[in-house]
């Protein structure tokens, strides 16, 4: 599905998980079509290395996705640092392996704080801000498929897809632009930094630049949906 494209020249855009790989990568990509930028994450020293090598002008701030009053917190910041707010890219996220007894009441609470609950707050405070403009969601293409031992994952996932569907025919009218990309298992590392279990023997996944530039792509272009079947090498 798509609309009429977004155009990024001077827009202001706060990426969450900036200092990530995808984050990062979308980061470098909106820079280079005019977007002035704020990263967000946990860990400065990261966020402080990817913001300045895309531009000594990307600023950057922290917070963390599991604490509800981070999300005034960090749009607020934005705002004041931008000007204002046009866009947000959710580009933050961990993951868990493993049958759903082994996973922690403590990690399950951490996972979907971080990838559903998390993320609805920080829109929730981004749409008191933006006029017209735009939000990206990173889910994945568990939202679609599933998968035996990633069952909270891929209902966390799901479930901030399905969100952002809805925002999608919610915003239309507001001129607010809302994508959904659902990208299959991409050689960024994630899957080595589980916050629960181990990772299963995992076919080579996405080159990282190739998921991300298709991401802004699609934004540019104004669809509304990637499925994982768009992300072709
Ligand atoms: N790689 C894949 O195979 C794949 C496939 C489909 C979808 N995705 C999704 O793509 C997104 C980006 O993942 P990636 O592969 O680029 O992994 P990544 O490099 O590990 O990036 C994850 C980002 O999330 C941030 N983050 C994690 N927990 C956070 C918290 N509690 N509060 C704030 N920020 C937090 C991290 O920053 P700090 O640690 O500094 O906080 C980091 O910037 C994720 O949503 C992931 O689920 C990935």
């Amino acid at each position: 599905m798509s609309s009429r494209g977004v155009d990024l020249e001077g827009s202001r855009v706060l990426v969450l998980g900036g200092s990530g790989v995808l984050g990062g990568l979308i980061s470098a990509q909106l820079h280079r079509h005019g977007a002035r930028l704020v990263l967000a994450g946990r860990d400065a020293e990261r966020l402080h290395q990817r913001a300045s090598s895309i531009s000594p002008e990307v600023q950057s701030v922290l917070f963390d996705l599991r604490e509800p009053t981070h999300a005034d917190h960090v749009v607020e910041t934005t705002v004041a640092m931008l000007g204002g707010l046009d866009g947000v890219v959710n580009a933050a996220g961990v993951v868990a392996f493993g049958g759903h007894d082994t996973l922690g009441a403590e990690a399950l609470s951490d996972l979907f704080a971080t990838d559903l609950v998390g993320p609805l707050h920080v829109l929730r405070s981004a749409l008191q801000h933006i006029e017209q403009g735009f939000l990206v969601n990173i889910t994945g293409v568990v939202a679609e498929q599933p998968m035996a031992g990633m069952a909270a994952y891929s209902a966390a996932k799901a479930g901030l897809s399905a969100a952002t569907i809805a925002l999608g025919r919610e915003l239309r009218r507001r001129g607010i632009h809302v994508l959904d990309a659902r990208p299959p298992h991409t050689e960024t590392g994630l899957a080595t930094r589980p916050i629960s279990g181990n990772a299963p023997k995992m076919p080579v996944g996405l080159e990282p630049k190739l998921v991300a530039d298709t991401i802004v792509a699609a934004l540019i272009a104004g669809q509304r949906e990637l499925p994982a079947s768009a992300f072709a090498e």
